[in-house]
């Protein structure tokens, strides 16, 4: 059995990041700042962070042009600049996916990569230290040691992972949340919610993480409608973040499943959100592995442990996930293709074969 393992220094409060005493001199001289175009701005975490480095003396350089499900090709473009600028060390602030792109150029830099090479992990040696600042409560990414890219010239989304992507410290400030729109809030508080049952699912579950797992999937059902009516609670947009952060800790050794390579066909055919991709397939998916995982989800989840998952499924049918949803099923056998071809298939706890995954993309 593989040990607990999660070497990162996670800063939690509202102001965190401004009030921390880390020294980033410890880090190098010179970074690399990777943001989306406008909500790292709009969170308040870049100009924090901006003045977190002045004050520490540190020169920076952003690139700001990673937009959702991060292209290689885009990757490519912040390693040319991350090179030509000597940088020492990188800072990701933004939802999953800058943070998750700042990880595949900290990789393909230190390794002398192209970013399409970042996939074949025999190639990995290490990685530039990563600083991770994220603004959405949903990817984890700020505590795990994984990227997940898309490559629009093969029409592939996939994730890699080493254990030298972990980010040295993550700085998760809940007030960055508070600009959050509701649609995005719900999406995000999704897949966290996915990260957090996936390590039940996971065929590397591991009971050191089951208490994360039970507090974490009660306190998005209680609290993630109540944020999406009211984003400008402080005290609940903390409690999403800290469950998005649970969910991160959890996946850090359990990995993701069928559930999240389910959703990555349908993000990159369809441009549908990764947390929506989650919570279409939740409920089914549940289904699907709850025969195999009672004992599993009774261990974790508690005596009411079947109420929890009444909950969940309840909390996802409140929501108009299907709304102008048309989906092809001429696609289905490629995407089926592209599912069992997924590196997280191999965390299944049960064997799961192409006609599974058509039934699934048909009850959608
Ligand atoms: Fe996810």
């Amino acid at each position: 059995m593989m040990p607990y393992y999660i070497p990162v220094r996670v800063y939690f409060d509202h102001g965190c990041l401004k009030n921390s005493n880390f020294n980033f001199k410890t880090l190098g001289h010179k970074t690399l700042i990777v943001t989306g175009r406008h909500s790292a701005e709009l969170s308040g975490a870049l100009q924090d962070m901006k003045d977190v480095l002045t004050k520490n003396g540190i020169e920076f350089y952003q690139f700001d042009q990673v937009i959702e499900n991060p292209l290689v090709k885009t990757v490519q473009s912040a390693v040319d600049l991350f090179n030509r600028e000597s940088c020492d060390f990188i800072v990701g602030i933004g939802g999953g996916s800058p943070i998750d792109a700042a990880k595949a150029v900290a990789v393909a830099a230190y390794n002398h990569l192209n970013a399409q090479n970042v996939y074949d992990i025999s190639k990995i040696k290490g990685a530039f230290p990563i600083v991770a600042v994220p603004i959405t409560s949903g990817t984890g990414t700020e505590v795990t040691p994984f990227s997940v890219l898309s490559d629009d010239e093969k029409d592939k989304k996939a994730g890699f992972g080493h254990e030298s992507m972990f980010p040295v410290v993550s700085f998760c400030d809940p007030g960055y949340t508070l600009s959050v729109p509701p649609i995005i809030t719900r999406d995000t508080g999704l897949d966290a919610l996915s990260h957090l049952i996936e390590g039940i699912f996971s065929d590397k579950r591991d009971p050191v993480t089951y208490p994360l797992i039970d507090k974490g999937i009660r306190t998005i059902v209680k609290n993630l409608p109540r944020v999406i009516q009211d984003g400008s609670n402080l005290e609940l947009r903390s409690e999403l973040m800290k469950a998005s952060l649970w969910g991160g800790i959890v996946i850090a050794k359990s990995g993701t499943t069928l559930q999240h390579a389910i959703g990555y066909p349908l993000t990159v055919r369809y441009g549908i959100s990764h947390g929506r991709t989650n919570g279409l397939v939740l409920s089914q998916i549940l289904d699907l592995f709850y025969p195999a995982l009672e004992s599993s989800f009774k261990c974790a989840l508690g005596s009411d442990w079947k109420k929890v998952i009444q909950d969940v499924k309840k909390l996802i049918a409140s929501f108009d996930l299907k709304e102008n949803l048309n989906l092809d099923q001429t696609h289905f056998p490629d995407m089926t293709q592209d599912v069992l071809g997924s590196r997280n298939m191999a965390n299944n706890p049960i064997c799961v074969n192409a006609s599974d995954i058509i039934g699934l993309y048909q009850k959608i």
